[in-house]
């Protein structure tokens, strides 16, 4: 409503801190995904970025700290209920329906998360099937929006994994988030799939916001508006990706600090260790 608005971060966390038994995930974590921006969050493995997605879609309440979306502090909300308000993320292991069709595994993830599907149902039958044909329209619109329409009707078990990973995708944004949570979702994807990825990413961030975990680093480098680096649970550098992939922590953290003595602008940059991890 107001233009303020426009300039707050859609979310935050606020000195974060997870413990997993005596394993300190997140050590006091603070970052916020501002309006239309792709943030990255990398780091080396075991740096925090699953916890910290954990902790942003709700399937991890942290110890301490909060979580702001959209100005309201939903610190402690359940997984479903972020989603209603606006916070989507695509799960790691799809959670895609096989043998029903692409539309459907649209139609049924939107339905369990429909704003509007206790009061349609305690209205006359017109109105709910008013509310089917429009969500029907709102999912085929996104499955255009990343180039699968014309798969709406096949089984999704007849489709190769990178298909499967955007219908995933689809269903996330089905629900028409304001925020869109990403872990890893370059895994398993060849070069050129990745470059799709990116493009899909650039363009849902016309109008998203997206938060992006993920250590393939030219993707990172290229969708990304920002980046915030953790390592051992804490955040070591943010800012722009030309300017983080430059900074001596980040490398080192990286590197493992063999560059100690070095000049870091001689050193390999960070890209050219991203794909290199196990
Ligand atoms: N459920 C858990 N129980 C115990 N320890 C955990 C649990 N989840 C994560 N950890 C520990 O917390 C730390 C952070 O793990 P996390 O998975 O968030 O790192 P990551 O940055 O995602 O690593 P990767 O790059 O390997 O995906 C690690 O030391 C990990 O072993
Ligand atoms: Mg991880």
């Amino acid at each position: 409503m107001s233009s303020s608005t426009d300039h707050e971060p859609v979310l935050a966390m606020a000195d974060v801190v997870v413990r997993f038994g005596g394993v300190v995930a997140l050590d006091g974590v603070s970052l916020e995904v501002r309006p239309r921006e792709v943030l990255g969050v990398i780091g080396p493995n075991g740096a925090g970025k699953t916890t910290l997605f954990n902790v942003a879609c709700g399937f991890v309440r942290p110890a301490e700290g909060r979580l702001i979306f959209d100005g309201k502090d939903v610190t402690g909300w359940r997984p479903d209920d972020l989603v209603g308000h606006g916070v989507a993320r695509t799960l790691q292991g799809l959670g895609l329906f096989d043998r029903l069709s692409v539309l459907d595994n649209l139609l049924l993830g939107a339905d369990r998360h429909a704003r509007s599907g206790f009061v349609s149902s305690l209205l006359a039958l017109p109105r709910a099937s008013r509310d089917e044909a429009a969500l029907r329209e709102r999912a085929m619109g996104v499955l255009a929006r990343l180039g699968i329409a014309e798969r709406a009707g096949i089984p999704v078990g007849a489709l190769p994994y990178p298909l499967r990973k955007r219908v995933s995708l689809a269903r996330a944004l089905v629900a028409e988030p304001r925020l869109l949570l990403l872990d890893e979702p370059a895994s398993g994807l060849s070069e050129g799939e990745m470059a799709e990825l990116g493009d899909i990413i650039v363009d849902l961030a016309q109008d998203i916001s997206v938060m992006l975990v993920e250590h393939h680093m030219d993707l990172v480098m290229r969708v990304c508006q920002r980046l915030t680096v953790l390592d051992f649970g804490r955040v070591i550098a943010e800012g722009p990706p030309e300017v983080v992939r430059e900074d001596p922590a980040v490398l080192d953290a990286y590197l493992g600090g063999v560059i100690e003595d070095t000049d870091v602008r001689t050193a390999p940059t960070v890209s050219a260790r991203g794909d290199g991890r196990a």
